[in-house]
């Protein structure tokens, strides 16, 4: 059931009762108004009747002719009680017929004996009819007197009666209102606080994202509608959700798409320079080269400066080498290096400085599936790097693991570490932090490694140190020369 109806119940319920407590108080007001009218005629009557009965005793006695206008005056207003007095009740009604004769018979029987006591010698017998209407006249007042007195007690009871019955009524009609008003109002209360809890706890969840949570409820009411409109509404919001989110996706897709498109532009274009500076820069490099060997031919000694402009043609020419790496997609080789071998080459091909201590660990019987010169570059670029985050000298430790169809090459350093802002940006191509460098060492790595089916990873505490792990697979296959 409705709640509104619910609530309609209780309206009419209430005016019901309101209306039967006010009826029966109207009627009852007017019947025992009526009661009392009828006990204060009766009342009347009785005291005109005595009053009556004691002017008949004075008149007996002295026959005045006062006491006789006296005894016609109280007559007359006692006739008048008698007949302005209305009753509806049958029995009362016979009872005051009754009153009412027995009023006309006194009048009749007073005259008599008035017309008796004015002749002047009476015979005996005329004496003897004095009597009995004397008799007759205090009989007919008695008679009088106890009608009326019965019409009082019965108005008396009526009332009564009547207060009874509204008390009844109105005690009746409040139980009633009562007990409908207050089941009817705990049903409403149920109906009400119940479900809203529910809804609410409801309505908290699918706030909190839950869209699959469910509040309707089969309930016909108010609340119950509320409820499975509720759920209708969630349904729209999870399918507009559905599709928002695969439009997300889609967006985030296509954004992925053009950073790559992007990016392989950008690249081919740094390809591009990239070989042209390398070329350019190999033949002067060269030609320095040649000048530098010649001159310490000339002097029969190794200077300084001779010294300084070897270091820094291998400088430039690590930097050629890395520029035509970047730049060329070389096809790609796979043999079979053993790895310790290869590390100690790469090492050789580098001057570590004094203050730096190399720790090699790797395993003398690990082979490996690579071009072992693009693979010698990729261990020289991140050895390089790991003797330049340690100026100030270090330990740089090398080592190797299997790690199922892996191996794992790490490359320990005690060095500076990288700032947290710098970690995203390492393998960028062109990102350094240093004033001579490039920023092509690691690109080339991660290209290289990549190009292996490897990957490479890197964990660093700024302070600390930095270790970079190449994972290479150990089989051919994986190596990619049959790709
Ligand atoms: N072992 C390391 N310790 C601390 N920082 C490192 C280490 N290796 C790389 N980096 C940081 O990563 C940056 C990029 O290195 P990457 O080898 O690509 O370029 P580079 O060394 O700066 O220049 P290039 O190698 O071209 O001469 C470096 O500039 C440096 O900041
Ligand atoms: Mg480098």
């Amino acid at each position: 059931m409705k709640i509104k109806t619910r609530l309609e119940i209780n309206a009419i319920f209430l005016v019901c009762g309101l209306l039967v407590i006010a009826l029966t108080l109207f009627f009852s007001f007017q019947q025992i108004n009526e009661a009392m009218q009828q006990y204060m005629a009766a009342d009347e009557i009785v005291q005109s009747t005595f009053e009556l009965n004691i002017i008949t005793g004075d008149y007996l006695l002295h026959q005045e002719k006062r006491a006789q206008s006296q005894w016609y005056l109280k007559h007359d207003s006692l006739s008048k009680y008698v007949t302005d007095l209305e009753i509806k009740d049958l029995e009362d009604q016979s009872v005051l017929d009754n009153i009412a004769q027995n009023n006309q018979d006194i009048e009749d029987i007073f005259s008599q004996l008035v017309t008796s006591y004015e002749g002047q010698e009476l015979s005996e017998g005329e004496t003897a009819l004095q009597g009995i209407l004397q008799t007759q006249l205090s009989v007919k007042l008695q008679d009088m007197v106890s009608g009326a007195s019965l019409l009082c007690k019965a108005a008396q009871e009526r009332e009564l009666t009547v207060i009874q019955t509204s008390n009844l009524i109105i005690t009746v009609s409040i139980i009633v209102l009562t007990a409908v008003m207050g089941a009817n109002s705990i049903l409403i209360i149920k109906s009400i606080a119940q479900p809203l809890t529910k809804l609410h706890e409801g309505v908290e969840k699918i706030t909190r994202g839950n869209l699959n949570h469910k509040v309707g409820s089969p309930v016909k009411d108010e609340i119950g509608q509320l409820s499975r409109a509720f759920d209708q509404m969630t349904a729209s919001l999870k399918i507009t959700t559905a599709s928002r989110d695969e439009l997300n996706k889609e967006i985030t897709k296509r954004k992925q798409t053009e950073k790559l498109l992007r990016e392989a532009e950008r690249f081919a274009a740094i390809g591009e320079t990239a070989t042209m500076v390398g070329h350019d820069l190999r033949n002067p490099l060269q030609a320095i080269r040649f000048a530098e060997y010649n001159l310490r031919k000339k002097l029969q000694k190794d200077t300084s400066q001779l010294k300084s402009i070897r270091s820094s043609i291998q400088y430039a020419d690590q930097a050629v080498n890395n520029l035509l790496d970047f730049s060329q997609d070389r096809s790609l080789i796979a043999v079979r290096v053993n790895l310790s071998s290869l590390m100690n080459e790469a090492l050789e091909m580098l001057q570590i400085p004094g203050n730096v201590k190399a720790v090699n660990k790797i395993g003398e019987q690990l082979d490996v599936y690579v071009d072992p010169n693009l693979m010698k570059r990729v261990f020289v670029n991140i050895v390089l790097n790991a003797v330049q985050a340690m100026p100030k000298g270090g330990t740089l430790t090398l080592k190797t693991r299997s790690v199922g169809k892996h191996i794992e090459i790490s490359f320990k350093d005690t060095g500076t570490g990288i700032a947290k802002k710098d970690f995203s940006k390492i393998f960028d191509p062109f990102f350094t932090t240093k004033s001579k460098g490039l920023g092509l060492g690691l690109p080339i790595v991660k290209k290289v490694v990549e190009r292996y089916e490897g990957t490479i990873s890197v964990e660093s505490q700024v302070g600390k140190g930095t270790t970079f792990t190449v994972r290479l697979p150990k089989s051919r296959e994986k190596g990619g020369e049959k790709r």
